[in-house]
């Protein structure tokens, strides 16, 4: 069955092929290359052990995404591709509302143009914002905290109303919680531009040497140890969700929503100890003061995801921080 994946040249996109790739999906990937490198592709094939086609295409472009949908009868699409910083987002909003919820129109309307119906998106747990206390549900409220987090719930709302016009569409909206690690191959993973926002990234690369020590942003919170708590999911685990998820719309209608988390909340002080006892490595650290934007405690209730897809991380914070170092040795040789 072929599927298009946007953005699948990114960090969770790649995992995601190669998943799917091995478990006999045929995958045709989409990317600008904006947030990745081409040379992911081949590393991409090599843990497919075959050719993967990829079109470098931005999908604001109508007419190279409407020659892809010409070319191809897909059987569905996963749609990663997108910008992800909350805090660019605060300064661009517009990019993000031109990159995120134009693009996903575009794809949208080809979509139904080809009455190609399946649609597995990547939202995100930024959707909760800070109103509800955890382990967080599916029911819970929304509220949102930037312009990142307004366009992953629009295009919830976007996709909702779709399904609702047309009782064709069978859609898998995937909440994801925060992903770390990388394949265990160490030949993919996280590769952010420039200094990293998020945590992992930046432990990993003091322990390469590339940055003198991590900043702790905040030690204040009411947690066990004043630092921040997070449901870190490893990536090979989220990837696997997304192979349970088409699954799922094959013989289901509708618009379904599920958070991929573990379940399981640790603080940044739990994982740089992680980090530092599995891999027999000092990270140096300094308490600096919260950042803006930041809410104590976030894990969630995957109890939907276990239940009606037969999904559940199974990877645990030793797997995650070893196969993060794994890849930061790899890739920054
Ligand atoms: P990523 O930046 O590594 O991957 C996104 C890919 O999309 C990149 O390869 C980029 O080049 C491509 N892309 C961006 N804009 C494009 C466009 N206009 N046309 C074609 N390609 C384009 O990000 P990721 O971490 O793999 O995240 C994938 C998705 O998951 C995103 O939608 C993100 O918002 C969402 N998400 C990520 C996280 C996280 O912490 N990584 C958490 C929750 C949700
Ligand atoms: C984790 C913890 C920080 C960096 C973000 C997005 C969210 C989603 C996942 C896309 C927090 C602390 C961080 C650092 C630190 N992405 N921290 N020093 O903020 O939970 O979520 O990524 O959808 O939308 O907001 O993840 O990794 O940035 O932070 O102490 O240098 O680490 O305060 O407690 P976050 P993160």
């Amino acid at each position: 069955m072929k599927v298009l994946i946007t953005g699948g040249l990114g960090y969770i996109g790649s995992h995601t092929v190669v998943e799917l790739s091995n478990n006999g999906f045929e995958c045709i990937i989409i990317d600008n290359l904006s947030n990745s490198s081409i040379d992911v592709l081949g590393e991409i094939e090599k843990l497919c052990k075959k050719k993967i086609e990829f079109w470098s295409t931005d999908l604001r472009n109508k007419d190279e995404l409407a020659q892809i949908f010409d070319t191809h009868k897909f059987h569905a699409v996963v749609h990663f591709a997108g910008l992800k910083s909350p805090g660019e987002s605060v300064l661009e909003p517009l990019k993000y509302f031109d990159q995120n919820l134009g693009t996903t129109i575009n794809l949208l309307k080809e979509m139904q143009r080809k009455n190609v119906k399946k649609l597995v998106f990547s939202s995100s747990a930024t959707v909760y914002g800070d109103l509800t206390w955890p382990p967080v549900h599916e029911g819970a409220p929304t509220s949102i905290l930037n312009p990142y987090g307004r366009t992953k719930l629009m295009i919830e709302e976007m996709l909702q109303d779709l399904s609702k016009s047309d009782s064709e569409w069978c859609i898998a909206i995937l909440r994801y919680f925060n992903p770390i690690g990388a394949h265990p191959s160490g030949t993919i993973g996280e590769k952010p531009n420039g200094v990293p926002n998020n945590l992992m990234p930046y432990i990993t690369q003091v322990a390469s040497g590339e940055r003198e020590h991590l900043n702790i942003l905040g030690d204040d919170y009411s947690t066990h140890d004043g630092t921040g708590v997070r449901d870190y999911i490893h990536v090979m685990d989220l990837a696997n969700g997304h192979l349970k998820a088409l699954n799922y719309l094959n013989n289901h209608l509708g618009n379904h929503l599920f958070n991929l988390g573990t379940g399981r909340g640790y603080s940044v002080l739990d994982l740089v100890k992680t980090f530092e006892e599995v891999n027999s490595i000092k990270i140096p650290y300094q308490v600096m003061k919260r950042r803006p934007g930041d809410i104590a405690v976030s894990f969630a209730d995957s109890s939907k995801a276990e239940k009606e897809l037969g999904w559940k991380a199974e990877r645990g914070l030793r797997e995650m921080c070893k196969d993060s170092w794994r890849w930061e040795k790899n890739s920054s040789k």
